[in-house]
Formats: C-alpha cells, sequence, structure tokens
C-alpha cells in the first residue's frame, strides 16, 4: 500500500471514530515520557485524538482515554509506567476508561510481556512504529471491543502530514530523521526506534514554512543523530548535489519568519566542516550546541562504542569555538558504565572542567536489556555510582555558579514562554543559550521574543527586567 494511501485510510477512520464519539463531549488526558523526538510524537496522538472528538484535560480522573507515551532509556521509567497502568485500572472500573500505552517500551517484549501478564485490562498497546494507526487501532477496540496489540519490528515508514497538535504557539520541533545506526554499547535506542530513517527535505520545509506563517518563531529539528541526516541527490541550481544536515540549517535559516533555529542531538563523530561552517553563517541557529560526550575516557568511549577520543572531541571543541564566536556548549555524560575505573572517572571530570559546558545532563548508568552493556561482567556497584555522580554534580554546580555571573549586566533576547510555575506573577522565558530568565512583566508578553538586561543569577536560573 502507498504510504499516501495509508495516510487516507488513518483519516478515514478519524472520521469513523468522530462519528462514533458524536455529542458525547469525551476527553483524553496523555502523558509523555522521554525525550523531545517522544514529545513530538504526543503531539502527533494529540493532533489525532483531538480530530476524533476528544478535548484534552489534564485530570486523569476524568479522562475518557488515557494515553502513556513511553520512553525506555534509562530505568526509572519502568517503575513509573507500571504504577500508572496501576493506578488507571481504577478509573477505568469507574468510567470504562480506554488505556492506551505506546511509544518506545512497547518495543521491549520483556514489558509487552509484564502488562500482558499483571495489567490485562490496557486496551491498546502500541509501538514506535505503528504510531500513525492510533486512528484504526482506536476504531477497533470501541467497535469490537477488542484488545489491540499493534507492535512491528520493521523500521516503520514515514508519513506525512497526519493531524498535529502542538503544545506551544511559538516554538515547535520538527523530527527530521527517525531510528539510529549508532549502537552505542549503553544504548536501547536503536533497537526500539530501528533503523535510520530521513524525511525529504522538501516536506521539512514546507512544514517549517508553515509554522513561520503560522507565527512560530522557535524551531528545533530533532533526530536521534541529526548531523547524519541524509535528504539524498538533489538538483541544484543545474548540479546534483548531496543534501545533508548543512544543507537542511542553511535553507531553515532562509526561511523568513523563523527566529531560532536548534538542534538535538549531534554525534560528535559526524559533526564535519560543512555543518559547523553552516552553524557560523546561519544568523538564526542558536550558538549553543548539544555535543553529547557520554565519558571523557578514551578507553570507556571505545567499549561504549563511540567512534571517537577523549582528544578528537577535546579536538572538536576546539575547533568549533574557533569558528563559532560566542559558541556555548551543552553535553550528556553517563556516569558508572561497565567497566569505568576512577581513572577513567577522572577523564570525564577531566574535559568538564577544560570544556566549561553551558549545561551539563548527567545520568547513572542503567543497565537495558538486550543491548552489549547489559552483557558485560564489570558492572559498577550502586555506591560507587552514585559516588561518582556526587563528584560531577559538584563541579558542574560550581562551574553553572561561576558561569551565571558573566551574564550579570548582560542584555538578552528571551523567547517568553509563560508564567513562572514558582511564582505566579512573574514569566519565564529562555535566552538562545538556553538558560531559563524569570522577570516581572504583562501577560502579553508571553510567546513573544523580547530584550532582558539580567539583574541576578541563581543556580537554575537568571532573573531579567525589561
Ligand atoms: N543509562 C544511562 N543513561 C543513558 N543514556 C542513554 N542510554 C543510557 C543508559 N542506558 C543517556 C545518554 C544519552 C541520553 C539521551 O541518555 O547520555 O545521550
Ligand atoms: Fe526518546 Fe530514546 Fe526515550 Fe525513545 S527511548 S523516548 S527515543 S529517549
Amino acid at each position: 500500500m502507498s504510504k499516501v494511501n495509508e495516510v487516507e485510510i488513518q483519516k478515514q477512520y478519524i472520521e469513523k471514530v468522530k462519528e462514533m464519539n458524536k455529542g458525547k463531549k469525551l476527553k483524553y488526558t496523555i502523558l509523555t515520557m522521554g525525550c523531545q523526538l517522544n514529545e513530538n510524537d504526543s503531539e502527533k496522538l494529540s493532533g489525532m485524538v483531538e480530530q476524533m472528538g476528544y478535548t484534552k484535560t489534564e485530570n486523569a480522573e476524568e479522562a475518557d482515554l488515557a494515553l502513556f507515551n513511553t520512553c525506555c532509556v534509562r530505568e526509572n521509567a519502568e517503575d513509573k509506567l507500571f504504577g500508572k497502568v496501576g493506578e488507571l485500572k481504577r478509573i477505568k472500573e469507574k468510567r470504562g476508561t480506554i488505556i492506551a500505552i505506546g511509544g518506545c517500551m512497547m518495543q521491549e517484549k520483556h514489558i509487552t510481556d509484564k502488562l500482558h501478564e499483571s495489567y490485562p485490562y490496557i486496551d491498546i498497546i502500541f509501538g514506535t512504529h505503528t504510531l500513525h494507526k492510533f486512528p484504526e487501532d482506536l476504531y477497533i477496540s470501541i467497535k469490537e471491543k477488542n484488545k489491540i496489540d499493534d507492535i512491528i519490528n520493521i523500521d516503520g515508514e514515514i508519513y506525512e502530514n497526519l493531524p498535529i497538535k502542538r503544545d506551544s504557539k511559538i516554538k515547535a520541533s520538527v523530527t527530521i530523521m527517525y531510528g539510529c545506526n549508532n549502537f552505542c554499547s549503553y544504548c536501547i535506542v536503536p533497537y526500539v526506534r530501528g533503523r535510520e530513517r530521513s524525511r525529504k527535505p522538501e516536506d521539512i520545509l514546507k512544514e517549517v514554512k508553515e509554522l513561520a506563517q503560522n507565527g512560530y518563531k522557535e524551531i528545533t529539528l530533532l533526530g536521534q543523530n541529526v548531523n547524519s541526516y541524509d535528504g539524498g541527490e538533489i538538483n541544484k541550481n543545474g548540479k546534483t548535489i548531496k543534501y545533508k544536515f548543512a544543507n537542511l540549517l542553511r535553507d531553515v535559516n532562509n526561511i523568513e519568519g523563523i527566529e531560532r533555529i536548534r538542534f538535538v542531538s549531534p554525534h560528535p563523530k559526524d559533526f564535519t566542516d560543512d555543518v559547523i561552517e553552516a552553524i557560523r553563517d546561519c544568523d538564526k541557529v542558536c550558538k549553543l550546541i548539544h555535543l553529547p560526550l557520554q565519558s571523557g575516557s578514551t578507553n570507556m568511549l571505545k567499549i561504549m562504542n563511540r567512534k571517537y577520543t577523549k582528544e578528537q572531541y577535546l579536538e572538536l571543541v576546539r575547533k568549533m569555538k574557533e569558528q563559532i564566536p560566542n559558541l556555548v556548549l551543552s553535553t550528556d555524560i553517563i556516569v558508572g558504565f561497565a567497566g569505568e575505573t576512577e581513572d577513567d572517572f577522572e577523564e570525564t571530570l577531566d574535559v568538564v572542567r577544560k570544556v566549561k559546558f553551558e549545561q551539563v545532563y548527567m545520568f547513572i548508568y542503567s543497565r537495558r536489556v538486550g543491548t552489549l552493556g547489559d552483557k558485560m561482567e564489570n558492572q559498577i556497584p550502586e555506591e560507587i555510582k552514585h559516588k561518582r555522580f556526587d563528584r560531577l554534580k559538584e563541579l558542574v554546580e560550581s562551574q553553572i555558579e561561576e558561569n551565571n555571573k558573566k551574564y550579570i549586566g548582560t542584555i538578552q533576547k528571551v523567547l517568553v514562554e509563560g508564567t513562572s510555575k514558582n511564582n505566579p506573577n512573574m514569566l519565564t522565558g529562555r535566552t538562545g543559550s538556553n538558560k531559563v530568565v524569570v522577570f516581572e512583566g504583562s501577560k502579553d508578553l508571553v510567546d513573544t521574543i523580547i530584550e532582558l538586561k539580567i539583574v541576578s543569577e541563581h543556580m537554575w536560573y537568571l532573573k531579567g527586567k525589561i
């Protein structure tokens, strides 16, 4: 079946469910775990569900449809899933709520086995490759009262023009590629999201242009490994060229109305010069680049199958900083991967001291069933992992405090996101370097980009003044 046909078929199911739900004032709730890719998937699910006649509620107690989009990258997510599914049982008994669980964790057999065994009241289980078929799954579940298991292990096709309900009116995520080919030995993603598939350049650019026309100002290009984006061969000015991530950055930069471009996550091994040049040349590309390090030890990087050494990473950082004025970096680090010695960990601290990241996302290594890392014998005891994590955290926090001081007195462009969670009288937004800024101002400023003077720093946020 052609891809266009498949989307049309799902649109027909949307109409059928909408017809069944007519006049019923049904509500849905959606809980999303994990990364921005998953959030983007949830926006697509919400788009389909809203077209089928459901309105959103944050309160699961009043939901007729409860969706859970799962992540499996780290362990604690599993406890959260089973806890939530347990809670939903009572709500289902009360009001017949349809329970649908999807996302990355559903691609893991030991998880779905456990769901079938211990939570038989779940109505729909769907995986990462069948998200677009949710209207059909829901239709069958309602109509035939069947339990649906819609999981395949073949790389999903890329379906364009599915409905989408975006969370923000000013910031939008655009997935440019699906899957991952890298098989880092700690990581489950290649097993649950399949091999790399890139969207066509014209489809991505069309989506961004439409977003710009609808008032969106900030675009985040998403993929497990964005700089291995492969847009195929295209004809440009009479010449056939290979359309890569650098081309895409330049083309998105030319779209009128877009003011900020971000992307996550690139892989250091694929950070070619053309990408560095594109970041340098494109004024809208934020000069905060996320560059996952994972470990600072060449030995660990080898075991992790990262395909770069400590020295190569530092050289890349040097080159990027030299070529891109005002560049700052953020990173991901895993502490306590199998076999990590005290010396290996010191190497990680050394890189953190040298690079002075703007932000470090720190993770304690969590064994994932089916990965090479899980099969290794020299696992690190939890206690040592936690001690190392605390040491890294201490270093990172001292650097952040130091770094924050540099902002005081500067003028920053801030994209205003809404009212502050901790103080409803204040507004909150983000700088190009992704720092949270809290300030006093009129609610009319929400969803605009304004200039603020930074007056003080408070570890996890800055205070600004109009
Ligand atoms: N344990 C801990 N952290 C992990 N990450 C990926 N897999 C694991 C794991 N098994 C981290 C990596 C990655 C980020 C998204 O999550 O740092 O970059
Ligand atoms: Fe995202 Fe990976 Fe989690 Fe899936 S497993 S939601 S791709 S972080």
